[in-house]
């Protein structure tokens, strides 16, 4: 595991501290970037996917207009290599088609509409300009915003998307997003981000994790993917391990109605130099709660709320 370059042993706070204000004002993009992570970050999920149809180009205007920090997406492969921005592993929820995401070539997935199931599933924020919306490609939301924004990348299903790190890193590279400190890359799969990182180490990573009731023993908590132990337990050295490859995580913190973490877990994740993303959060009340725990940033699908907040 490789810590990141710019971050090695820098505990978050000391960032700062341990750079001359000579270097500091000399700042690079990219240092520039993991710098504002000590800040509080607006991630605009799939977009302002709460006001327009998740993972297009209208969702993502919406959120880059009302100035959010990053516009978060995830990505995928076609049966023909090419990246797109959709969530889901089959097609059915968010257009016209049927079936997995990656049995279809590009050209079949630009055929469909992304945009129609929005306006019936949400008819008070239906608009009929999202009838008819083609699926993204990376490349076309790195063409249309450029280096205007930071995007916020999950790698969606490794197991899934074979190919998928080499081709993002590879996008990446082409539009020259990584020096230029534009992207995060996100994933729950820890053997996902190492491989981003065996690619180009000076990609910043944020390790995904989700905390949920054990199958076994539903008074425990399990992290998915066991990257972590459940919260009680979490030592400094599993933090630690983390902050080995990745700037920051990012965690659920309610499964349904059930809260998984506390004040403590983002106290002592940044104490091991682990600035805290908390998704999906879309109630003022709620952001303000996790505000008040001091969390770096919040997901939302509704950016416009959470501006209000910290305006
Ligand atoms: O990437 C953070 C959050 O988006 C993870 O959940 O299912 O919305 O990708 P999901
Ligand atoms: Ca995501």
């Amino acid at each position: 595991m490789q810590r990141h370059p710019l971050f090695t042993a820098i505990p978050l706070g000391l960032f700062a501290a341990a750079t001359s204000s000579a270097a500091l004002a000399e700042a690079s993009p990219l240092e520039q970037q993991l710098k504002d992570l000590e800040s509080f970050q607006v991630i605009a999920h799939r977009g302002a996917s709460g006001h327009a149809p998740e993972s297009t180009l209208a969702s993502y205007e919406q959120a880059y207009e009302w100035g959010v920090d990053y516009l978060e997406l995830d990505v995928q492969i076609t049966s023909d290599g090419q990246l797109v921005v959709f969530h889901d592993d089959a097609i059915d929820r968010t257009s016209d088609g049927e079936g997995k995401i990656n049995d279809h070539t590009l050209e079949e997935l630009k055929a469909l509409d992304t945009g129609t199931w929005f306006n019936e599933a949400y008819p008070d924020n239906a608009d009929p300009a999202f009838e008819g919306t083609e699926i993204l490609t990376l490349d076309e939301l790195f063409e249309h915003f450029g280096h205007d924004t930071r995007y916020y990348i999950e790698t969606k299903s490794p197991q899934l998307n074979p190919g998928l790190e080499e081709a993002l890193v590879e996008a990446l590279e082409a539009h020259d997003m990584i020096d230029t400190g534009r992207v995060l890359v996100q994933s729950f799969e820890q053997d996902s981000l190492l491989k981003v990182h065996e690619l180009n180490e000076n990609i910043p990573l944020i390790q995904l994790v989700w905390y949920h009731p054990d199958e076994e023993d539903n008074t425990q908590l399990k992290e998915w993917t066991d990257v972590t132990p459940a919260p009680d337990d979490i030592t400094d050295e599993d933090f630690k391990a983390i902050a080995e490859y990745a700037v920051g995580i990012g965690t659920n913190h309610m499964y349904e109605q059930q809260v998984v973490i506390d004040e403590a877990f983002i106290r002592q994740a940044q104490e091991n130099g682990l600035p805290v993303h908390i998704y999906t959060v879309n109630e003022p009340e709620e952001m303000e709660r996790l505000m008040d725990w001091g969390v770096n940033g919040l997901f939302t699908d509704y950016p416009d709320r959470l501006l209000e907040l910290i305006d």
